[in-house]
């Protein structure tokens, strides 16, 4: 069902009529669509769910452009990313020409949608610039931590549930509130495979967050639990490559405190409260979308 967003995605960025353009997209890993499958499974099948799933996910992908050049990031999904491949400059202005044309075919959409995903798109952007100037020192506040995390990642996946829901004749406000659920669920669980899987798998360094200047959930749940000379050894590793060594002590100190099943309870709890919002309406293929995204390995 998804290859009718992906043909609609080319599609748009053909219409430009700039084969440079083009060319580069091609190069852009695909990725889950998540947001795209949450919009069909919410709307079904129609052309204006699929138009929308084309805009959310150009604008998603343009964001990821951006986030690599800001992350220095090598690879995405496991391969070369376009900032490293092309450099920054070409990584920011292919993000800018996904996110215009996005925006552009948004304005053919309603204007309670347009508006919605629109105004997702600005807290987004709040969101990677604090999560910018968390990265300067240890954040231990769980209440930034989650407002970070809900304008960088929830919001987007909110609006689109919202607009999908419009776009039905559904419920806005409780789809909403699942996909904000949703949302958060996914970048803790995102968070939780930092620390849990494999570099091949992920296709980057294992504990790369904190190497980054990331104070994600897991480490928040450890810090909690650690003593004072423990806490002090932990903030020492903060946004430090880490030998072997160090990854091992922080590893073990996640198992002794617990803190990644916690922050795994907490991701299911989140996706609970998403399937408790949606209750009464019916959709035992929304379940499925939260049971694989708290499922999944990378
Ligand atoms: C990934 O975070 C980043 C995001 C989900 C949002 C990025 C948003 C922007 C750059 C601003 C919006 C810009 C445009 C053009 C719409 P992460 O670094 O934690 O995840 P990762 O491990 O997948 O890189
Ligand atoms: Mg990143």
């Amino acid at each position: 069902m998804l290859e009718q967003v992906e043909a609609l995605m080319r599609k748009h960025i053909e219409s430009i009529g700039d084969s440079k353009s083009l060319e580069l997209y091609e190069k852009v890993p695909k990725g889950k669509r998540l947001r795209a499958k949450l919009i069909l499974r919410i709307a079904g099948q129609t052309q204006e769910a699929i138009e929308l799933a084309s805009v959310v996910e150009l604008i998603h992908a343009a964001s990821l452009l951006h986030d690599d050049v800001i992350d220095e990031a090598d690879t995405r999904r496991g391969v070369t990313s376009i900032n490293h491949a092309f450099g920054n400059m070409t990584a920011i202005m292919l993000g800018d020409i996904l996110y215009s044309k996005g925006f552009t075919k948004l304005t053919y959409l309603p204007t309670e949608v347009a508006r919605k995903v629109a105004n997702s798109v600005t807290k987004l952007s709040v969101g990677e610039l604090l999560d910018v100037e968390l990265a300067n020192a240890f954040n231990p506040n769980q209440d930034i931590y989650f407002d970070m995390i809900y304008k960088k990642t929830a919001s987007l996946i909110e609006a689109s549930a919202f607009s999908a829901a419009f776009l039905a004749g559904k419920d806005t406000k409780k789809y909403a509130l699942y996909g904000k659920n949703l949302g958060l669920a996914f970048q803790v669980i995102d968070d939780v495979l930092d620390i849990t899987s494999s570099s091949e798998v992920l296709g980057k360094p294992a504990l790369n967050d904190f190497r980054e200047g990331k104070t994600t959930l897991p480490y928040l749940y450890m810090y909690e639990k650690l003593d004072v000379k423990d806490r002090e050894k932990l903030l020492s590793y903060f946004g430090k490559d880490l030998n072997k060594n160090d990854s091992n002590w922080i590893k073990s100190k996640f198992n002794e405190t617990g803190a990644v099943k916690k922050s795994i309870e907490y991701a299911q709890k989140l996706g609970h409260e998403a399937l408790d919002a949606i209750k009464d309406e019916n959709v035992p293929q929304l379940e499925k979308i939260i049971k694989e995204m708290i499922e999944r390995d990378f």
